[in-house]
């Protein structure tokens, strides 16, 4: 069996491997038993790199496949890109023993995944995350869906995948902006979780940065690792899982209100900083690691400051989350790089000094 890890959900269990190219996806697919009919739903640029030779290589193996490609972006995670899928499925007369396979990143993964949630109350679902952020991030954990009137992931579902299958190569073909990006989520997992993981990225920065193979295999193992763990323990979000929300509050707020031209991980980077300030404001965090947090983001290359943005906005923005509790904000602390805290107990004076902090000059 090639090298993976199993995400332990019960019944819902799956296994996430990870190769270097593409080349044993039919063979795990198949032992998974099912129909040997599948769509590959992709978007413009993934497409152009691996569309043909993954579609190739399924079928010379023996699958049926048929590839549905949808226009690159964030713009496309709507509801009209999976009726566009839904009508895919009926020509192609998908039934519940057939996949979708979503091939590419974020965006792909949670269209494709809430397309194959739904049609027919679930059909099969294969994820093969090809950026960063969907390697270390959104391929795992199962949670799927798509913007609505300028709501990010407002609607959605839980929906676990039957497998992951990850080549650490294809990030070779990823925008250096987007790498980076992904980093932050990457940064975010040792933060919350685990200070030896931290520890190992201070000290291989370069080598992440100069896309070292087995460097990065290591650092998207461990990232899944430390993601099923947390979402092991709490599959839909009622406790445990939300300090993989960190940095997210204000993250999220600044991504709205820059009208996404910055990217997701560089909003999250923002975000993770002024929580790391609320912290050592509070004195729950001290000076040093405060500064290795603030250090090491800046060394992967991600913004630790913002201009030419409104704070007043940001904080309506914040107001709006989806994941308040009851009307309060909840935001997630580090106490010391490796274990974060959760409150509600932060006020807006607070928050003010932490949004002026990162919208300050350096
Ligand atoms: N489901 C979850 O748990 C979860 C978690 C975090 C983020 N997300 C979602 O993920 C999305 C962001 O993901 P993303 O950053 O991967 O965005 P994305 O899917 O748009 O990919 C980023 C860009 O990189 C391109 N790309 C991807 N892989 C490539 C490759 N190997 N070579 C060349 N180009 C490649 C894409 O075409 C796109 O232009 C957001 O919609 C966010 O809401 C979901
Ligand atoms: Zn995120």
């Amino acid at each position: 069996m090639v090298n993976h890890l199993i995400v332990d959900l019960k019944e819902r269990s799956y296994p996430i491997f990870f190769e270097k190219n593409f080349l044993q996806l039919p063979e795990v697919i198949k032992e998974k038993n099912f129909s040997s009919k599948v769509l590959i739903v992709t978007d413009t640029n993934v497409d152009q790199y691996y569309g043909n030779q993954v579609q190739q290589l399924l079928s010379n193996n023996g699958f049926e496949v048929d590839k549905f490609i949808f226009e690159a972006g964030e713009q496309s995670k709507t509801l009209n890109t999976v009726s566009l899928i839904y009508n895919e499925c009926l020509k192609y007369r998908l039934d519940r023993n057939s996949a979708i396979i979503a091939l590419g990143g974020g965006v792909t993964g949670d269209i494709a995944g809430f397309a194959a949630a739904s049609f027919m109350r679930g059909i099969k679902f294969i994820q093969v995350p090809t950026s960063l952020l969907a390697q270390v991030d959104s391929s795992v954990g199962g949670k799927v869906g798509v913007d609505y009137k300028g709501s990010k992931n407002i609607v959605g579902a839980f929906y676990q995948p039957m497998l992951v299958y990850m080549n650490i190569n294809s990030l070779k073909s990823l925008p250096k902006r987007e790498f980076i990006s992904g980093l932050a989520e990457v940064i975010k997992h040792g933060i919350i979780y685990d200070y030896d993981f931290f520890k190992y990225i201070e000290k291989n920065v370069d080598a992440i940065l100069g896309l070292d193979a087995n460097v990065l295999k290591y650092v998207v193992e461990k990232n899944c690792i430390i993601k099923s763990k947390v979402v092991q323990k709490d599959e839909t979000e009622q406790g445990l899982r939300a300090i993989l929300n960190f940095g997210h509050t204000v993250g999220h707020a600044i991504e709205s209100v820059s009208n996404f031209s910055l990217l997701h991980g560089e909003c999250i980077s923002l975000g993770m900083v002024a929580a790391a300030f609320l912290a050592h404001k509070a004195n729950i965090l001290d000076l040093n690691d405060w500064d290795r947090i603030v250090k090491l983001l800046k060394r992967t290359g991600l913004p630790i400051r913002i201009k030419n943005i409104q704070i007043e906005q940001v904080y309506k923005e914040m107001l709006k989350d989806k994941k308040q509790v009851d009307c309060k904000l909840k935001f997630i602390l580090p106490i010391k790089i490796g274990e974060v805290l959760q409150t509600t107990d932060i006020t807006k004076g607070d928050i003010m000094d932490a949004l002026e902090y990162i919208t300050s000059p350096e």
